[in-house]
């Protein structure tokens, strides 16, 4: 990396398990200072510095990650998503680097042609794809460490908790929703101030991808909020193709009598060879991961307006946090000015600690 003021806080050449160990990137600080402000911004009834911050992913891959992160400036982070048991990870590698190239398009799925690897990419186009498959550290590890990442949360600071609930051995598809609940309790009794239920992973293959079915939405949002009381919660979902506005309007309104905020987009599903064709992440189911960074910013984009569109229209009051493709100011000033009540980076965050800060330079 040389002098370069990238310095990924999390390592794509060595496995999840090893970062963890090995803890956050000691060269992700930011250089860049935050102006002095005592301006603040309201999210979810809490006063934050910025209304900016890190999405789930391994910026928050533990207390160590997110301590790092507040420290360098991101007001608002995500914890990975937690699960009630532990989750393995899909097998290494995790992340590969995508032929920087045009933002994926959202009028014309004719554009979204299979992406290719490369071994590197410019932080201006920086593109990824990854698969994971959701995995989650055991709760007897999770819940103790986001007790102590809670009680570290700053003034001017917020700390959001990302749950999902996973099919175990037996269940039904009651069971299955109910442990969206039992992982949000977790979440709570780990003193989380805003829980967000993932409903949008692309990487689990027998899970399927919720976010697209409005009745399971709905049984969802209602488990977790009857159990979690006034906590506020925040549902993430995936990018809706525009033919598919009237799926996504009623999704909103299952989500919407039972949380505070709709998030999107998660990462964007596509499938990934490497330079000889060949499918880039080993193993089956894994032909499709995905996309997150530059190429997916105007899909981001798109739901922003949609699902403020959709708010207005039907006098929701959800708040939208704005997700995907969000590397530099300009970016983040694109989903205010969509109407993105916080924008979130999980790309852009990985790679540049200065990101934030360079964000409050223009607010
Ligand atoms: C390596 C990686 C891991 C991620 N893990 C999660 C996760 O655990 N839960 C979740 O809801 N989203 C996860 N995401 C999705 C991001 O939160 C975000 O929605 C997506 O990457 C789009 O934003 P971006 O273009 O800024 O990366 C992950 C993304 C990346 C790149």
């Amino acid at each position: 990396m040389g002098t370069s003021p990238y310095h990924p806080i999390y390592d794509i050449t060595k496995t999840f398990e090893e970062n963890l160990a090995l803890g956050p990137n000691p060269n992700y600080k930011a250089t860049v200072k935050a102006p002095l402000s005592k301006k603040t911004y309201s999210l979810l009834g809490y006063k934050v510095k910025s209304p900016f911050g890190a999405a789930a992913s391994p910026t928050g891959a533990d207390s160590r990650y997110i301590k790092a992160m507040f420290d360098s400036g991101y007001d608002i982070v995500t914890s990975k998503t937690r699960r009630s048991v532990y989750y393995r990870p899909n097998s290494f590698p995790n992340i590969v680097h995508i032929v920087p190239g045009k933002i994926l398009k959202n009028h014309n799925f004719k554009e979204l042609p299979d992406r290719t690897t490369a071994s590197s990419s410019d932080y201006a186009t920086l593109t990824i794809a990854n698969s994971y498959g959701n995995n989650s550290l055991d709760p007897r590890y999770w819940v103790p460490d986001a007790q102590k990442a809670n009680a570290e949360v700053g003034k001017g600071q917020l700390l959001i908790t990302s749950i999902v609930g996973t099919i175990q051995p037996g269940f039904t598809t009651e069971d299955y929703y109910q442990d969206f609940a039992t992982t949000a309790l977790l979440a709570k009794q780990s003193g989380a101030k805003v829980i967000e239920i993932n409903f949008s992973c692309p990487n689990v293959m027998n899970e399927g991808v919720l976010c697209y079915d409005p009745l399971a939405v709905r049984a969802v949002c209602q488990l977790v909020r009857q159990t979690v009381g006034n906590t506020p919660l925040i549902a993430k979902i995936g990018y809706f193709p525009q033919p598919e506005q009237l799926l996504l309007e009623a999704v909103a309104t299952a989500a919407a009598p039972y949380v505070n905020a709709i998030s999107g987009i998660n990462t964007f599903a596509a499938p990934v060879y490497d330079e000889a064709g060949n499918q880039a992440l080993p193993g089956k189911g894994r032909l499709r991961a995905g996309l997150s960074g530059h190429a997916i910013k105007d899909l981001g984009l798109d739901m922003t307006k949609r699902l403020v569109t959709i708010r207005e229209q039907k006098g929701y009051k959800y708040e939208v946090i704005g997700v995907g493709g969000v590397l530099t100011p300009k970016d983040f000033k694109d989903y205010r000015s969509a109407g993105a009540d916080a924008v979130m980076s999980a790309t852009g965050a990985l790679w540049n600690p200065n990101l934030a800060n360079q964000i409050k330079k223009t607010l």
